[in-house]
């Protein structure tokens, strides 16, 4: 097929500098809070925003490493399918993370809750909407058995890609 191209519609400032040390996940930057800079062609765009509590960021992992399709992800110790874990090192290096919205200036969108590297560059922003995007999921694969790991990094505040 084809390469399809996307231009980055801003860039995102989070105060992690490295993959490494960063939160897993969203939930782990609970405390820290980050500027989604959106380029001033895209700001007409923002309009409504506001409104809603929590925002899906589409970005590039642009610091992810080489593809490997069987990977050991941050939360469990065996090898798993690249496409069955959340690990940024893919084919195409797509990451998502639904963060909380603090407040919209101009172009500046102030954020909290990141699992996102400083100078990410942007895709796409979506509305977090509970009714389409929330499901009362019966499976959730291997991460199920790891779930009291999750918690425990949690609490113990080893929450970080490290
Ligand atoms: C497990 S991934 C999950 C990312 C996103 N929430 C998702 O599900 O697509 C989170 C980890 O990706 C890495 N990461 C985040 N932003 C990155 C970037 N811009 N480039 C490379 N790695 C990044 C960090 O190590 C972070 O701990």
């Amino acid at each position: 097929m084809n390469a399809v191209e996307y231009h980055p519609i801003g860039i995102i400032h989070t105060p992690f500098k490295t993959p490494e040390g960063t939160p897993i996940q969203p939930p782990g930057g609970m405390d820290d809070c980050a500027v989604v800079e959106v380029f001033p062609e895209h700001v007409e765009g923002l309009r409504d925003i506001e409104g809603f509590s929590h925002i899906i960021l589409l970005y590039h992992c642009h610091l992810s490493g080489p593809v490997r399709l069987t990977v050991k992800p941050f939360l469990d110790d065996a090898l798993h399918g690249l496409f069955a874990t959340r690990a940024p090192a893919r084919p195409n290096a797509i990451g998502l993370s639904v963060v909380r919205l603090l407040r919209v200036e101009g172009g500046s969108l102030f954020i909290r809750e990141v699992d996102i590297v400083d100078g990410a560059p942007l895709l796409d922003i979506k509305p977090y909407v509970p009714k389409f995007d929330s499901r009362a999921s019966e499976r959730t694969g291997w991460i199920e058995k790891q779930a009291h790991r999750t918690e425990q990094a949690r609490d113990d505040g080893r929450f970080s890609g490290k």
